[in-house]
């Protein structure tokens, strides 16, 4: 069965056909294809194109028709151009020839960008689901060590020591603008496009008020000829689940570093890690590599639909059914990456005093000391000189921060008083960072508690 082929004399070649198809990925969105199409039969019963009774009997068969594609039968043999058609043609095998009334006023160019919202708004429900799941595991890792000490990088270089839950919190506020971004995905997901026709707008007077309530909808979109030519709702989820894996890939990227036999500072769990088949010893961190390695995948999803929309002349051109595979790959991916990395969150340990230790044994001090030295009335640049030295000096004897007396350090320079050696230890120097927004223990504290307060406000927000 085709929705059209008056106007041809030949039917399409196989080929043709072949090469054209979507229904083996965009039955995806039977469900809300049936959905869309029940409210669709309440606006034409609205406008006196159906009867109720006629109505009543579409809606019914639609129920059926939702109930028998849940088996995986269903889609057997079926050869039909796309979904739309697919779910059509059951109709017609129910309701013989009521059936074709139900695309009066329909085209299948806003029914696609109906399904599409259908879809994605529930897909979007799940992966911010998944987010804030992720987001409290993270918050429940800090709490677990509070007061673990760790060196914090820059160029992947010893840099100044920071508390364990302010380098967690560094994500969680990455994940809260993600949180953000798919919020503000869905509101632009969740406007109602019936009503548009082909392009020009329908030509029957449908209460489009109405049909966005009935389905669910915030609001209407606003022309006609927008609603065939726009995928922009799909590309702004792209963008949005292609920050939250950048920030995955980061996340994995650190602890598959952290979990190495070189840092040795956490443990992940056996059951998110592999064996080797030749290598007795193994313990490899393929979880987090699989999150790292999937990202990319993400990222050709929202290259790849650029790709497709730009240069495409106004409205509709088939070119944008290839919105789809990109889209359900990348919400697949997605999913599947938020879900692992949680489970990785929920069951890695920390061996607080293997970082403790890195952060003791390198200059992580160093700008503490010298942040001292000009509080105390020197001059930065000489106050980051004479700490220069310092360390120079203290690689030359092979010394660590803490075998330094407060009496070496004054006779090192005499800027250093007696009482600036606490700031050998690297606790201690993390006390004058209380700023907000700083590894302050104070700072870090206040910051733990707003950020859980603030995922209890994201959870009500849905
Ligand atoms: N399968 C098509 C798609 O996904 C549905 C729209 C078809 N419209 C058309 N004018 N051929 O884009």
């Amino acid at each position: 069965m085709k929705l059209w082929g008056g106007r041809f004399e030949q039917g399409p070649s196989e080929i043709f056909e072949r090469f054209s198809g979507s229904l083996a990925f965009d039955r995806r969105l039977i469900e809300a294809d049936i959905r869309g199409s029940q409210a669709f039969a309440r606006a034409l019963e609205r406008v006196g194109i159906l009867s109720a009774e006629e109505r009543a009997r579409l809606v019914e068969a639609f129920d059926e028709i939702a109930a028998e594609a849940k088996r995986p039968e269903f889609f057997e043999g079926a050869e039909d151009e796309d979904v739309h058609t697919l779910v059509i043609r059951k109709l017609r095998e129910r309701t013989g020839a009521l059936a074709d009334k139900i695309h009066t006023g329909r085209s299948r160019n806003e029914q696609v960008s109906l399904d599409t919202r259908l879809w994605l708004r529930e897909e979007i429900d799940r992966a911010t689901e998944r987010l804030l799941a992720l987001m409290e595991s993270l918050l429940e890792l800090a709490r677990r060590y509070p007061d673990a000490v760790i060196p914090g990088y820059t160029h992947l270089r010893r840099a100044q020591a920071v508390l364990w839950p302010h380098y967690l919190l560094a994500y969680f506020e990455m994940f809260s603008r993600d949180w953000e971004r798919l919020r503000q995905a869905r509101a632009r997901v969740n406007v109602m496009p019936l009503g548009s026709g082909a392009l020009a707008g329908s030509g029957f007077p449908f209460d489009r008020e109405a049909l966005a309530r009935d389905l669910g909808f915030d609001g209407l979109t606003r022309n006609s000829m927008d609603v065939s030519a726009d995928r922009d709702f799909v590309l702004d989820f792209l963008y949005a689940a292609s920050l939250i894996m950048v920030h995955l890939s980061r996340l994995a990227e650190d602890w598959i570093l952290y979990s190495s036999e070189e840092f040795g500072w956490l443990e992940l769990s056996d059951q998110v890690t592999s064996g080797s088949s030749l290598m007795p010893q193994k313990k490899n961190p393929d979880s987090l590599e699989l999150i790292r390695g999937k990202s990319g995948r993400v990222f050709g999803c929202l290259n790849s639909l650029f790709m497709t929309m730009k240069g495409l002349p106004l409205t509709y051109n088939r070119d944008m059914q290839e919105d789809k595979e990109p889209l359900f790959e990348a919400a697949d991916q997605l999913s599947g990456a938020l879900e692992m990395a949680r489970a990785v969150a929920d069951s890695v340990r920390l061996n607080p005093e293997v970082p403790a230790a890195a952060a003791e044994e390198s200059w992580v001090v160093a700008t503490d000391l010298a942040e001292a030295l000009a509080r105390a009335g020197t001059p930065f640049h000489r106050a980051h000189q004479i700490v220069g030295r310092l360390v120079l000096e203290s690689v030359r004897q092979k010394k660590r921060p803490a075998d330094w007396s407060a009496e070496e350090l004054t006779a090192f320079a005499p800027e250093f008083t007696p009482e600036m050696a606490r700031l050998l230890d690297p606790r201690e120097g993390m006390k004058s960072r209380e700023i907000a927004g700083g590894t302050g223990p104070g700072a870090v504290a206040a910051a733990l508690a707003e950020a859980a307060q603030r995922l209890n406000e994201m959870r009500a927000a849905r």
